[in-house]
């Protein structure tokens, strides 16, 4: 009984210790919008590169993009949308999560900026299409902020022979 009685105690002690875990991440939730799409760009785990090469593309004389040089990625996600030869599949609508990075690179080879498209639909940076926009530089830095919702980007991704606002096969068929 003495025995009994102790074990209880020991069990009432622990559990009513109410010290929350220490959080081993720091919670999604947390992350702004910009945050998000900075880790996205960093990542390339699962990636596949537009046409299936990681080469360096002169940006087209459509660019609104500055740096000379880029080349563009899909998520796992984002690359269900592509053909066998690495190409977005015509007509095609990314799904949910998908995730499209555009690195641009100075003529020195080094990386300038990332331009980001995630889709989201209903996120509150998402455009009416369920598209998240970001622009950020290589240090994490904001240079075109989620929550502008694609304002400076949208009209020239809507040119004709967009595939859900990609442009890449239009300009590097
Ligand atoms: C004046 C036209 C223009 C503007 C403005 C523009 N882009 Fe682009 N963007 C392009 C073209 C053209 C491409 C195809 C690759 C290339 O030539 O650079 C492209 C490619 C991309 C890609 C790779 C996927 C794709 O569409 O092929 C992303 C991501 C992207 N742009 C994001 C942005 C973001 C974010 C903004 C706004 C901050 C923006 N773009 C503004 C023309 C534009």
């Amino acid at each position: 009984m003495k025995h009994f009685l102790s074990l209880y105690f020991i069990v009432f002690i622990f559990g009513c210790d109410t010290t929350p875990a220490p959080d081993p991440d720091p919670d999604p939730d947390e992350r702004t919008t910009d945050e998000t799409l900075y880790d996205f760009a960093k990542s390339t785990t699962g990636y596949v590169w537009y046409k299936k090469s990681d080469l360096l593309l002169p940006k087209s004389s459509g660019s609104g993009h500055t740096a000379p040089l880029m080349r563009t990625r899909f998520n796992a996600t984002a690359s269900a949308k592509l053909d066998a030869a690495g190409k977005v599949q015509p007509n095609a609508t990314f799904p949910d999560g998908s995730v499209v990075v555009k690195e641009l690179v100075t003529s020195g080879g080094d990386l300038s900026l990332y331009a980001i498209l995630y889709k989201k639909s209903g996120h509150p940076d998402a455009d009416a299409k369920g598209w998240v926009w970001g622009y950020i530089n290589p240090d994490g830095s904001v240079r075109i902020s989620a929550s502008q919702k694609g304002a400076a980007c949208i009209s020239c991704h809507t040119q004709s022979g967009n595939i859900d606002y990609v442009l890449m096969n239009k300009f590097f068929p």
